[in-house]
């Protein structure tokens, strides 16, 4: 089965912008994390970043045909993208929400996704292994499906 892992705008800088919120992991670190897990759990994984809102709408309709999941990091659209909620909308299989960092403790701005209201999951403030965290609840929800 197929996991696809989208990450929005500014993730290309992990590791590298503003360590003490986002940790030291570079998004290939992650990338190579997400690999290693995947191949135990049986799963094959699509590890995408854009810096740009229309990509990661292609991409979510990519997913929509071709992902039995999808992980997503929408960094700062979350808090912007009417756009890639109504996106995910259109998508039957889950969706599960990564955020590196606890976007409930940081500015107010930050507080609402409106992915979150299509997630069927969210995780925030687990630094990257929040994505092995997602990618742990897909493998559970594909093996009940
Ligand atoms: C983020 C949190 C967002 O508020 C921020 O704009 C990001 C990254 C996170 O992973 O913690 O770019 O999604």
């Amino acid at each position: 089965k197929v996991v696809y892992i989208l990450n929005g705008p500014n993730l290309n800088l992990l590791g590298k912008r503003e360590p003490e919120i986002y940790g030291h992991q570079t998004l290939d670190d992650v990338h190579q994390m997400c690999v290693a897990q995947a191949e135990n759990d049986g799963l094959d994984i699509v590890f995408r970043q854009s810096n740009a809102e229309h990509d990661l709408i292609d991409w979510v309709q990519e997913a929509r045909e071709a992902a039995h999941a999808i992980i997503i990091n929408p960094a700062a659209y979350s808090h912007t993208s009417i756009a890639i909620l109504d996106a995910l909308s259109a998508c039957t299989c889950p969706v599960i929400e990564v955020h590196v960092s606890n976007i409930h403790r940081r500015e107010a701005f930050r507080h609402h996704s409106y992915v979150s209201q299509k997630a069927d999951a969210v995780i925030a403030g687990c630094g990257v292994e929040g994505y092995l965290l997602a990618l742990q609840r897909a493998a559970t929800l594909l093996k009940e499906s």
